[in-house]
């Protein structure tokens, strides 16, 4: 794809956010405790939202954190170069996110008792996010031609490799104990319901007044206007507002305003292929 990247055991990274060494840091070295708490996903699928949700809960629906403290500085990506830094500020629970596939992420993780939450959404949603990402953040050259970029994603060639295998990877954990999974399409549809589900996955038990603040806290509108987590407190040079929003639409279904009929028989036919073997169905796929 169009950044400048590298292959860590099969799969792109980007330099300048990636090195070999952060990668290897956060496979074999980073140190996992037993409260530490992971948003997990593929890019564009969520990832921000799940980081306010979180943070959210961990502090019983107040949201004084959330409108102190950077989103990423709050819950970092814990694979790439700048966390060394940033891990030191972390409270406990750590809320830490990654974009990792399941084969690359921390072996300390498998010997805990921390627990994953796992985000995905409808990857045509995934690309259509994807395709208005590259136009406003320095690492991607503009994408014009959108049926490059679907190639490109069926193909596995972009950024932490194959969406497919990234949810496969990760689904093997289906049921595990330790690992929570949820569509962004349901979050959607009842955010309320979703945070509930996310309250017992954790342990963490809020009254019906701290569960209203998390809904309302974490919806797209507060998040755009809170500047903690709207992005907006990105530099210039890393992500030129000028062309767009990070927080742009927050819907699902856009995808229909962007693929073609053909593309999205396309999509659909690769989809089924890839994904036949998961024996699986997820929300995104009744609407
Ligand atoms: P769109 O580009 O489709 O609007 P990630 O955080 O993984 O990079 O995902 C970004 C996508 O999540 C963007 O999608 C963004 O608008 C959406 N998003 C972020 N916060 C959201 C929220 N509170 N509700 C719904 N969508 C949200």
């Amino acid at each position: 794809m169009s950044f400048d990247h590298f292959y860590y055991k099969g799969a792109q990274f980007a330099h300048t956010v990636h090195s070999e060494s952060s990668l290897n840091y956060a496979e074999n070295e980073f140190e996992v405790l037993d409260d530490d708490v992971f948003n997990v996903t593929y890019p564009k699928s969520g990832t921000n939202w799940m980081i306010e949700i979180l943070n959210l809960i961990k502090h019983d629906g107040d949201p004084t954190t959330c409108q102190s403290i950077l989103n990423f500085e709050r819950s970092p990506w814990f694979e790439i170069e700048a966390f060394k830094e940033q891990e030191k500020q972390l409270s406990q629970p750590r809320i830490i996110s990654s974009h990792l596939p399941h084969q690359l992420f921390a072996k300390s993780f498998f010997k805990s008792k921390a627990k994953i939450i796992y985000t995905m959404r409808n990857p045509k949603d995934v690309i259509v996010s994807f395709f208005y990402f590259t136009k406003i953040h320095y690492l991607f050259k503009e994408i014009e031609n959108f049926q490059e970029l679907i190639d490109n994603f069926v193909n596995g060639n972009g950024l932490y490799g194959s969406w497919f295998d990234h949810v496969k990877g990760w689904m093997q954990m289906k049921d595990d104990s330790r690992f929570f999974y949820i569509t962004y399409e349901e979050l959607l549809k009842d955010p309320r319901g979703g945070v509930v589900r996310l309250c017992k996955f954790l342990g963490k038990q809020l009254d019906d007044a701290q569960i209203d603040s998390v809904v309302k806290h974490s919806a797209f509108s507060t998040m755009k206007e809170n500047k903690m987590s709207n992005w907006t407190q990105v530099p210039a040079e890393v992500l030129d507002q000028t062309k767009g929003s990070f927080l742009r639409k927050g819907i699902s279904g856009d995808w229909k305003n962007h693929f073609t009929v053909a593309q999205s028989e396309y999509f659909d036919k690769i989809y089924q292929e890839k994904m036949k073997d998961l024996n699986m169905s997820f929300y995104w796929e009744q609407l």
